[in-house]
């Protein structure tokens, strides 16, 4: 088995990795262009880890301009074999309150234009996105965040909307009547680069808001979102540190087959 390596990235509010120890920063560049930030290396409780601001430190890049490819190619270049996104979000749902932790497995993508595969013209590849979350990781960031009681769901399905604006109450009921349980603006095309990228990927959906379903609750706004990441930074940081201090050293065989999402992906024969 291959040694494993966990990759962090953090989304809003989350521009660091508190408690990584002898920590450096390196930038990497790819052939797909600088990714968001230099990449933070460091230890926690003696295992690897590498941090990547997904909107930059100071939160300089949007939604829509994220450089999602760089980010997984720069990630995938120094190893990392399991990588764990934190995102704000807002529910669907009135029990999943702002605070919540939703581990999600399912994505609806709804983003416009983003630039979502590595393969293209000459190399045409069609990756599984039928399980889009690893389940092993899922399972081992649920374990950590019981050891640290953190209140959790495990389940739910993430929206990922183009953005930067909120969306309108009729979009927002029309969603909820979807079935779809939370909202961001990032996770897509992240999760199905990761994929391409044989990368275990896992989304840790922070509930910050009601969007603007909700009758009893005002509409979402940036104040009330950066105001909940704030409030539970450190429930984020200490479920991650306990993840990667428990992390095996090697990566086990992911059962959705996220580490071999290409064998039997790509159409264009090698000859052509
Ligand atoms: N991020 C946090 N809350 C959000 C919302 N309501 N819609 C989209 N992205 C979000």
């Amino acid at each position: 088995m291959a040694a494993s390596m966990i990759g962090i990235i953090g989304g809003s509010g989350v521009y660091d990795l508190p408690g990584l120890e002898d920590a450096r920063e390196e930038r990497v560049s790819t052939a797909w262009g600088e990714p968001s930030d230099a990449l933070r290396f460091g230890r926690i409780g003696g295992r690897d880890a590498v941090f990547l601001p997904r909107h930059g430190r100071g939160h300089r890049l949007s939604p829509s301009g994220i450089p999602y490819r760089a980010n997984i190619a720069a990630l995938k270049s120094v190893g990392v074999t399991d990588l764990v996104s934190v995102s704000a979000c807002g529910s669907f749902r009135a029990e999943f309150y702002p605070g919540l932790f939703v581990l999600v497995d399912q994505f609806v993508d709804r983003t416009a234009g983003r630039a979502s595969s590595f393969f293209g013209d000459g190399c045409v590849a069609h990756v599984s996105m039928a399980h889009p979350v690893a389940p092993l990781l899922v399972a081992r960031i649920a374990a950590a965040a019981r050891e640290e009681d953190i209140a959790f769901v495990k389940g739910g399905t993430y929206v990922c909307m183009e953005g930067p604006q909120f969306s309108s109450r009729a979009e927002s009921l029309g969603y909820k009547a979807a079935g779809h349980d939370v909202i961001g603006m990032t996770a897509m095309p992240e999760a199905k680069l990761a994929r391409e990228a044989e990368i275990s990927y896992a989304t840790i959906a922070m509930v910050t808001d009601f969007d603007c379903w909700h009758p009893e609750h005002d509409e979402v706004d940036v104040a009330a979102v950066v105001k909940v990441v704030r409030d539970n930074a450190g429930k984020a940081a200490a479920l991650l540190a306990r993840l990667i201090r428990d992390f095996p050293a090697e990566h086990e065989p992911c059962p959705a087959r996220s580490d071999r999402a290409l064998d039997g992906a790509i159409m264009t024969a090698p000859d052509a």
